[in-house]
């Protein structure tokens, strides 16, 4: 994919937190914390801020109280604060939705300026946030699964092939790997791209959109995924664990899903590889290889298909409607 560096300016470094919405605060922050194994920096009114054991930062997940579950906001960080002016300058040109946000409106984080991308998804850019103790080695407060950081979030959007080539072409993404359809079609369905140098910050996937599969946070070793499931079924979500443990094709990691107490997924996830050397190819997986999805594993169960979060409009603070996908139907389930 040939980059458009005319106004690329700029060096998307990561992605750096996710927000959910949650009907019942307390309920969820006892959920991520106590069953998960998250930690919590800071709470206000409407917003618990939580962080994982490697994270420097003040949060790497808000929980926001909302009627409504979903997705607030995908942050990303940036290497300097003059990327935030280069960016809003690229989104303005292009009349897509941005402003900065208030002081007031979040805590932890700098100077943040938040946008709706080309395909509808709420972006948050920030070059700093309020620094805190990495608890990386207080050994004796790790638990369960023990989620080291957010690692990448899973999106799905009527095509793929567009995503893939906005966020590679406008905004420097590399793929690791890729899905695509047979010649001549040669559509991309699945593409899984990052700024960092692992599989993925963020994965793109063809299905109804603009909504969120899921967020996936890192675990220290494969052992943690078993010791997140023995934890959540102990503390009694043992049916929120949607699919898994398994181990994907695509990105080689070994992975567990789970829904929260209002729905929303996320996915406990090791095993991913580096991806310095910019001269590898990207993987490609072919449309009707079932390995992709799932190396070895029980099938996903339909729900894990079918369901996927729904993401705030910027200019509404409302959900933003969802179009079905504008290419031809992926046969992802089968009976
Ligand atoms: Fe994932």
């Amino acid at each position: 994919m040939e980059r458009n560096m005319d106004d690329m300016n700029f060096n998307i470094l990561r992605l750096g937190h996710i927000e959910y919405f949650v009907d019942d605060l307390s309920r969820s922050r006892d959920f991520y914390v106590d069953a998960v194994g998250l930690f919590e920096t800071e709470r206000d009114e409407r917003h618990v801020y939580l962080r994982a054991i490697e994270d420097r930062e003040h949060h790497s997940m808000v929980l926001t109280q909302s009627g409504t579950p979903g997705v607030g906001a995908i942050g990303f960080r940036v290497s300097r604060e003059e990327d935030l002016d280069q960016l809003a300058r690229k989104f303005q040109a292009r009349q897509l939705p941005m402003r900065w946000l208030q002081p007031w409106e979040k805590r932890g984080q700098g100077r943040t300026l938040q946008v709706q991308d080309p395909f509808g998804f709420p972006i948050e850019y920030y070059a700093t946030k309020q620094p805190v103790e990495s608890l990386l080695q207080q050994y004796h407060l790790h638990r369960h699964g023990c989620p080291t950081r957010l690692d990448h979030v899973n999106v799905l959007m009527p095509d793929a092939q567009a995503g893939y080539e906005w966020y590679t072409r406008e905004l420097g993404f590399f793929c690791s790997e890729y899905t695509q359809s047979a010649p001549p079609d040669d559509h991309v369905y699945g593409a899984w791209l990052y700024r960092k140098p692992t599989t993925h910050d963020l994965a793109v996937m063809t299905g109804p959109g603009p909504t969120m599969h899921h967020a996936g946070f890192s675990l220290m070793e494969p052992m943690g995924v078993i010791r997140a499931c023995d934890a959540l079924a102990a503390a009694g979500y043992a049916d929120n664990i949607e699919r898994g443990p398994a181990r994907h094709g695509i990105s080689n990691a070994l992975f567990v899903y789970v829904r929260d107490p209002d729905g929303n997924r996320f996915e406990l996830y090791t095993g991913d590889y580096l991806t310095v050397d910019r001269d590898q190819p990207p993987k490609r997986w072919e449309l009707d290889n079932p390995r992709r999805q799932s190396l070895w594993g029980p099938p996903p169960p339909r729900c894990w298909f079918e369901e996927s979060m729904r993401v705030t409009s910027l200019a509404t603070g409302e959900p933003q409607p969802v179009q079905a996908p504008t290419t031809r139907a992926i046969p992802l389930y089968v009976e």
